[in-house]
């Protein structure tokens, strides 16, 4: 650095906290493909950044006081991706559980993950719900949705209100029934890579929830890329449907 040019510094250097109106954010982490095409790599490349930048940001989220997250990690359709890459995805969060346990001493993280579980294997979920176990205690709650889809965990609440012997449904029969009951809705979605849609991302709860998009691709996501999202999110004034 030359001594004239100012280090840009984040709201975390700058001892700066978000307040009660910024709870919850949650990221489609897009455009780790991308990342990795464009320096002549295989896509998996891309996922092994796109995961170093997911616990970066994770840990940047905690230290400016947001006290949820959740990250959309695979939803109910990647898996029509070669199986290579999903093998590669699967390895991934083998590896991030296997972290938590040796990082859960020094660490706030609450770890839980939502999405269908059936589907993955027995050992992997014995290890999914040890790390939620584990960490239950603590303050910062990490939702990791995999095997997600927003109309699934709808159409699934529906059935297991059916199952209770529910005649007739309310939206807080609906919102009590997520994957993600215990979180508040997300004040904030940020979506990175260019593409301008939900992808079936927490359809029930984004109802009310301030989207922030950029071209930015999720491994160059970084702590400077999330204050830019907050000080968008406080330009924006929330109605709820009101004046
Ligand atoms: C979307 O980018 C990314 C995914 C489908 C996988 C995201 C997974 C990670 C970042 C790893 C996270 C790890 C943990 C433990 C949560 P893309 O592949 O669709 O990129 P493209 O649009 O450029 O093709």
């Amino acid at each position: 650095m030359l001594w004239f040019q100012k280090k840009k510094t984040t709201m975390a250097d700058r001892g700066e906290k978000v307040d009660d109106r910024l709870q919850h954010i949650a990221f489609i982490m897009d455009g780790n493909g991308r990342w990795a095409r464009r320096r002549g790599m295989p896509r998996e490349f891309g996922h092994s950044h796109g995961a170093a930048t997911f616990k970066k940001i994770g840990r940047y989220c905690e230290k400016i006081g947001i006290r949820f997250m959740t990250v959309y990690a695979f939803s109910t359709e990647n898996w029509k991706r070669p199986q290579k890459e999903v093998d590669t995805i699967m390895e991934i969060f083998d590896e991030y559980i296997e972290d938590c346990f040796r990082e859960m001493e020094d660490d706030n993280v609450r770890v839980r993950f939502v999405g269908n579980l059936a589907v993955f294997s027995e050992s992997l979920r014995a290890k999914m719900a040890k790390i939620e176990r584990e960490t239950a205690h603590k303050p910062f709650m990490l939702n990791i949705a995999v095997n997600y889809g927003g109309r699934e965990e709808i159409a699934n609440a529906c059935n297991e209100l059916i199952r209770e012997g529910k005649q007739e449904i309310t939206e807080e029969d609906i919102s009590a029934h997520l994957y993600t009951v215990g979180s508040p809705m997300p004040d904030l979605i940020v979506r990175t890579g260019g593409e301008i849609r939900s992808s079936n991302f927490l359809l029930w709860q984004s109802a009310y929830s301030e989207y922030y998009f950029t071209d930015i691709l999720w491994p160059d996501f970084s702590a400077h890329d999330v204050d830019q999202a907050v000080s968008v999110f406080y330009k924006r004034k929330r109605r709820y449907g009101g004046v």
